[in-house]
């Protein structure tokens, strides 16, 4: 009998856990089957997300007169995620953006990793974490975990690193993800999710008309391969200077500015002003037209802000939208891009022993 309910008591944990069985959405070449998760509220607020990357492929939210419609870009199928893709809604790692050469050196040993992009690794490598199918943990209506498992030096990273993480909408149109992982040998993290945000609504429109604001006094200066220089410059005077909110398209051709032609418009680091690991509200975006507003906050050093300089027309995404320049802005909440050859940055060495915990929230209202 004691068995008898203690097995029933371990099934209901497991139907819990999976309260929420989601709906097939394909297969990988391998086979390896993928599952789309939709997570829901009261308020009418949707988040889509596949444990194929972990990608987060619809945010439904509506707008001031109550329209629902979808704030990030992505494809309707699986095929086209695995086919070609700029990262679309996907969790990026071992190591978000860049790190110099394909190069880093810990505890006294060289590293190699692929330097895909002008010479330079980013994102995790050829198949970074964004390509992999994550195990789901447990799902239910308004929560979705996934687990991943990086084998010692996949993509030239050391150490068996396990990674946790959590989507979590909530009654309050907030969409949280938290991140937790472990390794069993030095090695080098920064976690971040890829999403291209476009609060026009169903991709409607480009995001030059919507206004960003960003916690952030300094930036993290590149040079002309987007590596950092080490300098962290201030951005006061700067079409880098976000402290009060400003229109994505005021300033971001302004060529005066060494930083916005290297950037090729925004794709910079801003090296945020709340203390060191406080959690904090640091950027909104708000788009004038549909009245949507996106509130993001953070425990991590910096965010990228990305404005889909290189999206080139050649994509054709949800809704038949074509996916040309400035078509949405990416809020990659994370360490300093380079961080392992940079002394001075934040660390973002993880030690066997330690746990690495992180979370990043975007929350939906209107204005
Ligand atoms: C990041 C980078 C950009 C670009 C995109 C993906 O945000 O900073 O330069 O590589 O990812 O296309």
């Amino acid at each position: 009998m004691k068995y008898c309910f203690l097995a029933l008591f371990f099934l209901s944990q497991n139907l819990f856990a999976m309260s929420n069985p989601g709906k097939p959405f394909g297969q990988t070449p391998a086979g390896e089957s993928v599952t789309l998760y939709t997570l829901k509220n009261a308020k009418g607020m949707e988040v889509h997300i596949m444990n194929y990357g972990g990608i987060i492929q619809k945010i439904l939210t509506p707008d001031r007169h109550g329209k629902v419609e979808d704030v990030v870009l992505g494809f309707e199928t699986l095929q086209e995620y695995i086919k070609d893709t700029p990262y679309f809604g996907a969790i990026v790692g071992r190591f978000g953006n860049r790190i110099a050469n394909g190069k880093f050196t810990l505890d006294g040993k060289e590293y190699t990793l692929a330097a895909q992009n002008n010479g330079q690794h980013l994102h995790g490598g050829l198949i970074g974490f964004d390509k992999k199918v994550w195990k789901v943990e447990a799902a239910s209506a308004q929560s979705l975990s996934l687990s991943y498992v990086s084998k010692d030096m996949e993509e030239g990273f050391p150490g068996n690193l396990r990674v946790k993480m959590t989507y979590t909408l909530s009654e309050d149109n907030e969409l949280g993800i938290s991140y937790e992982a472990t390794t069993d040998k030095a090695t080098v993290l920064n976690l971040s999710n890829h999403s291209y945000f476009n609060l026009s609504g169903n991709a409607k429109r480009d995001i030059l008309n919507q206004e960003v604001q960003i916690d952030a006094s300094r930036l993290v200066a590149v040079n002309k391969v987007l590596i950092p220089t080490g300098e962290l410059t201030p951005v006061n005077g700067t079409p880098f200077d976000f402290t009060k909110p400003h229109v994505v398209g005021d300033r971001i051709n302004d060529t005066s500015s060494e930083q916005i032609v290297l950037g090729g418009g925004y794709d910079h680091c801003w090296a945020l002003d709340k203390p060191a690991g406080s959690y904090a509200k640091i950027a909104t975006v708000h788009d004038p037209v549909s009245g949507r507003k996106m509130t993001v906050s953070t425990d991590q050093p910096g965010v990228q802000f990305y404005t889909g300089n290189f999206l080139d027309g050649h994509l054709t995404g949800k809704y038949g939208v074509q996916i040309t320049k400035r078509h949405g802005l990416c809020l990659e909440t994370e360490h300093f891009p380079d961080s392992p050859n940079q002394p001075n940055f934040p660390s973002t060495v993880l030690r066997p022993g330690e746990v690495y915990k992180t979370k990043t929230a975007y929350q939906f209202s209107v204005n």
